[in-house]
C-alpha cells in the first residue's frame, strides 16, 4: 500500500547521488568475486581473438540471453564487436596462465592455446568448463561500459572441474565448505592413534581373513587413516579416502553427539523431509542401542555408491558431484541396520563401530569389509565381537594421561 502524498513530499528532498571516490568503488565490489571468462571471435582471416571479463552473467531463460561487460574503450571489444557470433569461455582453474597471456597480450594471445571452432565459428578453448556461444543481441552504453547481451545459440560443459576465480584482485579457487586440503592437525592425530592398535586390526583381519580400516571423523567426511586387507577381494578404498557423512552413513559418529549436531547430519539427506529425519532418527536409535552399524550387500546400489564417491573425489569435490553422492547414499537407507535373526544367513557389505576416544581427539570408528556372505548370525556376532575388542583395546590407547 503507498504512503499518504503528504508524508512522501514531507521533510528532506532525496539527495543527489554524492560523486564516488573510484578507489572506494573497486574496493568495494572487489569483494564481490566472480569468474573468469574469455569471450571470443574468429578475424575474417580465420583467426582467433578474445578479451578476458569477469562480468560474464546468465540473463534469461527464456529467451536465453546471457550478458558481459565490456569498457567502451576496450580496444579488444572493438574488434569482437563485428564478427557474427561469439563465444564465452568459461576458464578452469588451472587456466591461470592462459587468463594472463590473453589479458595482457596485445598480439600472439592466442599462441600455444589450443581451441576448436564451434558450432557458429567461434573458438572453444581447449580445458574450460564450460562454453556458451552466442549471436549478439544487443549492445547499450552505460557509463564507461557496455552492456552486451548475447543470445544463446549452443553451449556445453567440457570439463567437470573447478571454475577459475577472480576475488580482491587475485585470482582463486572454490573451496567447498567442508574441504579443506592443508594437512589436517587431527588427522595426523587419528592416524597416530590407529597406528597405537595397528597390531590388533591386523589381528582381527587375519582371523576372519576380511578387510579392517579406521575411520576418523573430520569435520564432516569421514577420513581412512589405517587399513589392513586380508579379505580375497580388497575392497577397502585407499588410506587418506573422504567420504561424507550422509545419512545413514556415519550413524556411529552421532551416537553420542549433541541434538544440533545429529540435526546437521540429518540436513545432509537429499531429502529433508520430516519422514525421511524420522527414519534416519530410528536407525541411529537402533546404531546406539547396539553399539555397531551394518550395512547389507547389493553389489548394484554399493557400485554405483563407489562411483559417485570416486567421480567426486577425482572432480575437486564439486557441489554438484556431491549432491549424486547424497543421492546415493540415501539410495543405502534400505540396507542399513538389518536387524540380526537367530537361524538366519546374511550377505553384508559392512560393519562399524564406534572407537570411544577421549576428549579432544577426533571421532574414530573400525569397519570391516570383504566379509563372506551368506553367513550365520553368530558368525556376524563374532565378527561384531571382534570389532568390539579392538575398539575397546583403542579406546585405552586413546585414553588421555
Ligand atoms: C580477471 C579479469 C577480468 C576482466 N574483466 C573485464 C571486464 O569485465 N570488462 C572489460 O572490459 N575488461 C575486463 N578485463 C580487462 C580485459 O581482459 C583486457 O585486459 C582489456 O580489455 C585490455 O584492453 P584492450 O581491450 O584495450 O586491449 C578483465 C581482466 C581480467 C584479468
Amino acid at each position: 500500500m503507498s504512503r499518504p502524498a503528504e508524508s512522501r513530499t514531507a521533510g528532506s528532498r532525496p539527495t543527489e547521488p554524492r560523486p564516488i571516490d573510484a578507489t572506494l568503488f573497486r574496493e568495494t565490489l572487489g569483494h564481490y568475486p566472480t569468474g573468469v571468462a574469455v569471450v571470443t571471435t574468429t578475424a575474417d582471416d580465420g583467426t582467433p581473438d578474445g578479451m578476458v571479463v569477469g562480468t560474464f552473467s546468465s540473463v534469461s531463460l527464456d529467451p536465453p540471453l546471457i550478458a558481459f561487460f565490456p569498457a567502451v574503450n576496450s580496444r579488444s571489444f572493438a574488434r569482437l564487436r563485428t564478427a557474427p557470433a561469439f563465444c564465452v569461455n568459461v576458464l578452469a582453474a588451472d587456466q591461470e596462465p592462459l587468463c594472463r597471456q590473453i589479458a595482457t597480450s596485445w598480439e600472439g594471445k592466442f599462441d600455444g592455446v589450443d581451441w576448436r571452432p564451434g558450432p557458429l565459428g567461434s573458438p572453444v578453448i581447449e580445458g574450460a568448463v564450460a562454453w556458451i556461444e552466442c549471436t549478439f543481441e544487443d549492445v547499450h552504453e552505460a557509463g564507461d561500459h557496455f552492456v552486451v547481451l548475447g543470445r544463446v545459440h549452443e553451449l556445453a560443459v567440457e570439463r567437470s572441474t573447478l571454475p577459475l576465480l577472480f576475488f580482491q584482485g587475485g585470482y582463486g579457487r572454490f573451496s567447498p565448505g567442508s574441504f579443506v586440503a592443508a594437512p589436517d592437525p587431527e588427522l595426523i592425530q587419528a592416524a597416530h592413534l590407529a597406528e597405537t592398535i595397528r597390531a590388533q586390526v591386523e589381528e582381527l583381519s587375519i582371523e576372519f581373513e576380511v578387510n579392517c580400516s579406521v575411520l576418523a571423523r573430520i569435520r564432516d567426511d569421514a577420513v581412512q587413516v589405517l587399513a589392513t586387507n586380508r579379505a580375497a577381494v580388497v575392497d577397502s578404498p585407499p588410506l587418506g579416502h573422504r567420504q561424507p557423512v550422509i545419512p545413514p552413513m556415519g550413524a556411529v559418529f552421532m551416537v553420542d553427539a549433541v541434538p544440533a549436531e545429529v540435526d546437521a547430519w540429518l540436513h545432509r539427506a537429499p531429502d529433508d523431509s520430516p519422514e525421511t529425519r524420522a527414519l534416519h532418527s530410528t536407525l541411529l536409535e537402533k546404531v546406539r542401542e547396539r553399539g555397531y552399524s551394518l550395512l547389507a550387500a547389493e553389489p548394484e546400489l554399493l557400485e554405483r555408491h563407489r562411483e559417485a564417491l570416486s567421480a567426486f573425489e577425482q572432480s575437486d569435490r564439486l557441489p554438484r558431484q556431491e549432491r549424486a553422492v547424497q543421492q546415493v547414499t540415501a539410495e543405502l537407507t534400505d540396507l542399513f541396520c538389518p536387524d540380526l535373526v537367530p537361524g538366519r544367513h546374511y550377505d553384508l557389505a559392512s560393519i562399524v563401530v564406534l572407537v570411544p576416544t577421549a576428549e579432544g581427539l577426533p571421532q574414530m570408528a573400525l569397519r570391516m569389509t570383504g566379509l563372506p556372505g551368506h553367513a550365520s548370525t553368530e558368525k556376524v556376532e563374532s565378527w561384531i565381537d571382534g570389532l568390539k575388542w579392538v575398539a575397546r583395546v583403542a579406546a585405552t590407547a586413546g585414553a588421555p594421561g
